[in-house]
């Protein structure tokens, strides 16, 4: 495929990270040279187009986070996805279209509630599930009988789409299972020159993924909670939920335990900050008695707190305590501190409530389902012994 007629701003980005991660011993990709264009030259929008068009793949910003695109009616294209995203072919795609012709097209007999909820929410971040016509390939649904679509808001990805004249089938554009990207360079980070272009939107508005939902005649269920909070969502529909915890009953193929997850090993606070620090206080006395080196501690705060010498870098997700502006810095804050390469990672809660949900939800799978510190302390006394 040729990538002379268009203006690309070939990047190099440093091997910023190493190929080899000592201490968990995953391998780490290298960064090569990754074709980067600006969508704010149309022209390079038009030659993504092209791209797809030919059985490329693309990635584009959407206005939750970057997704890895390919036309969803060409099934080697979508193959290639699955392929570069080390992603297993059980878990199925999300089909972004620009308009809502092109989401009938796709489904079999919707129910109503699609229609309430495409007029309520679309373009924006809510992927409705229902059944799916033939016309859609197995590869993108992963043989389910449903299909997941989504009209994105982002004006970069709605050109893209019209431009190529069908829908284009997306997930998140990061490997299998680390952290999402929302700008351009983390794409680049994780797939290098594997991809055929990143179109460069800047960073996303809403920094976390699109709420799923699936719909059926009588309730609707939530698969994974995102940037449509479920509170919205249920003026206009009835929705399944925990009936004693009030959340939503979550399910989906992809949602596996460990997701979104940094290389360095990541818990979830057990409850409050100053809590944390009064865990920490002794544990640090012990190791500076016995003259051993502290370990290399991120934390990855909600809101500002005093500096502290248990750390040696904190994140901070939103100055004012505000859920919208932690959703957006999320994943890029845990991209920052990975690159750390640091020995644990510690997420502060963020309420739960509204966006606080979706943020939790992703702040528990980036920790593998492991709270508090003592997993961590224990297994490093299991290997001083
Ligand atoms: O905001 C987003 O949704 C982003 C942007 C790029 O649109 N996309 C995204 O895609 O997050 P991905 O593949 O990372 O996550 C899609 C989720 C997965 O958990 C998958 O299992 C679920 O949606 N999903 C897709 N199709 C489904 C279906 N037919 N039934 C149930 N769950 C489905
Ligand atoms: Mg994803």
């Amino acid at each position: 495929m040729s990538r002379e007629k268009f203006s690309v701003s070939e990047i190099t980005l440093q091997a910023i990270l190493q190929s080899v991660f000592l201490v968990t011993g995953k391998t780490i990709p290298m960064t090569a040279n990754a074709h980067i264009a600006n969508a704010v030259e149309e022209r390079n929008i038009t030659e993504a187009a092209r791209i797809l068009k030919e059985g490329g793949l693309v990635a584009f910003p959407t206005e939750t986070v970057y997704g890895l695109g390919a036309n969803v009616f060409d099934s080697k294209a979508v193959a290639r996805i699955f392929e570069v995203k080390k992603r297993p072919s059980f878990d199925p795609l999300i089909v972004h279209v620009a308009s809502f012709e092109q989401a009938l097209s796709l489904w079999e007999n919707p129910p109503p509630a699609a229609e309430v909820l495409m007029k309520k929410f679309w373009p924006g971040p809510l992927t409705l599930v229902c059944s799916k016509k033939s016309i859609v390939p197995d590869i993108v649904t992963a043989g389910l009988a449903t299909v997941a679509v989504r009209m994105p808001s982002n004006p970069v990805a709605l050109r893209l789409i019209r431009e190529l004249g069908s829908p284009i089938a997306a997930p998140s554009a990061n490997l299998f299972g680390y952290t999402s990207a929302t700008n351009a360079a983390a794409v680049a980070e994780d797939f290098g020159d594997s991809l055929d272009l990143i179109l460069d939107g800047g960073p996303t508005a809403v920094g976390i993924e699109s709420t799923v939902l699936k719909l059926d005649e009588a309730v609707c269920q939530i698969l994974r909670p995102g940037g449509i909070v479920l509170e919205e969502i249920e003026k206009v529909v009835v929705v399944k939920t925990d009936k004693t915890s009030r959340a939503p009953v979550l399910e989906s193929p992809g949602l596996l335990e460990s997701h979104y997850a940094p290389w360095s090993p990541m818990t979830l606070m057990e409850t409050s900050y100053e809590v944390l620090l009064k865990k920490l206080e002794p544990l640090h006395k012990a190791f500076q008695s016995a003259q051993k080196p502290w370990p290399r501690i991120g934390a990855l705060l909600f809101c500002p707190k005093e500096p502290c010498a248990f750390f040696e870098s904190a994140e901070v997700l939103s100055s004012k305590g505000d859920l919208r502006e932690a959703a957006v810095n999320l994943f890029q804050a845990i991209r920052k501190l990975d690159k750390m390469h640091l020995d644990l990672i510690v997420a502060e809660r963020v309420p739960p409530r509204g966006l606080g949900v979706a943020i939790l939800d992703r702040l528990a799978k980036a920790s593998s389902g492991h709270i508090g510190v003592d997993f961590y302390f224990q297994s490093t006394r299991e290997g001083m012994k």
